[in-house]
């Protein structure tokens, strides 16, 4: 797909979604400030080409036609910011209303994002490196979100999963029915998530995924059908099958 054909098939769905009734703000961060070292790359993952399509514009992409989300926030690396700002500029996604700067871990990125979010309703933290994610997705998790107050996309598992020790001897099997793989967007009512972000920083706890913040503060977060091909780019092996998915459903 072109540039200009992907900007012009999300604007499409976006005018159909203003439909101008009123429902709680959201306010989407993605957080995309990591160095990407499992990438092993030199330009950063956030980036990397995705069927011509850099990493970054394919994440921003169905938050912009999302019908739940208000704005965006884009949390980068300082090197990032210019060339983050470029691809917001090229594709128009015009719910981007602040480019932060992260920090040296997620949850400091996240804290960053929330410090620009201003007064908004709920909170949709979104890792950058979830280039997959649709807008059905994220107004399942959002939609969730406003009658449970926290909710997160996931899938069940489908390996069986095996506890061992540590000469790698399996110890047990926990019963997969009850097992998820957690991913992002994962949505918060604010003033929960800015408490248990206080919370986790009060009590010297560093989470890579928000659902914890909200677990040690003693709140409760819902599970939400997520997609199992929302992948996260971790690895370069994820590239190939990130296009090979992007191919299939004919965004190429
Ligand atoms: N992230 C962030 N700020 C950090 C660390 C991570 O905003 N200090 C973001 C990443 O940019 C990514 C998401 O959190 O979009 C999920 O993290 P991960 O996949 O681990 O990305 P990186 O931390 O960049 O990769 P790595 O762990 O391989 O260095
Ligand atoms: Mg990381």
């Amino acid at each position: 797909m072109k540039r200009v054909e992907l900007f012009k098939s999300f604007k499409c769905r976006l005018e159909q979604n203003r439909s101008g009734e009123s429902r709680p703000s959201v306010t989407a961060i993605i957080v995309a400030a990591g160095k990407g070292e499992r990438m092993e790359s030199e330009i950063n993952k956030q980036f990397i080409p995705l069927c011509d399509i850099p990493v970054i514009a394919r994440t921003l992409a169905p938050f912009q036609a999302s019908r739940t989300i208000t704005q965006i926030i884009v949390v980068t690396r300082p090197e990032g910011i210019v060339e983050t700002a470029g691809v917001v500029h090229e594709f128009g996604f015009d719910k981007v209303v602040r480019i932060v700067r992260g920090g040296p871990t997620r949850q400091q990125s996240a804290t960053a994002g929330l410090a620009a979010a201003g007064n908004t309703d709920f909170i949709a933290i979104h890792d950058g490196a979830r280039p997959l994610v649709t807008p059905a997705c994220i107004d399942r998790v959002v939609q969730k979100a406003f009658e449970t107050k926290a909710a997160t996309a996931a899938v069940r598992l489908k390996d069986t999963v095996k506890i061992s020790d540590d000469q790698q001897n399996v110890v047990s099997t926990p019963d997969r029915s009850s097992m998820w793989s957690v991913q992002t967007p994962q949505v918060f009512e604010t003033e929960i998530y800015r408490r248990a972000l206080e919370k986790a920083k009060s009590d010297e706890l560093d989470y890579t995924d928000d659902c914890q913040l909200i677990e040690n503060a003693g709140g409760i977060v819902r599970l939400v059908e997520g997609e199992y091909a929302n992948i996260k780019i971790t690895t370069r092996d994820d590239i190939p099958i990130a296009e090979a998915i992007l191919r299939a459903r004919g965004e190429a």
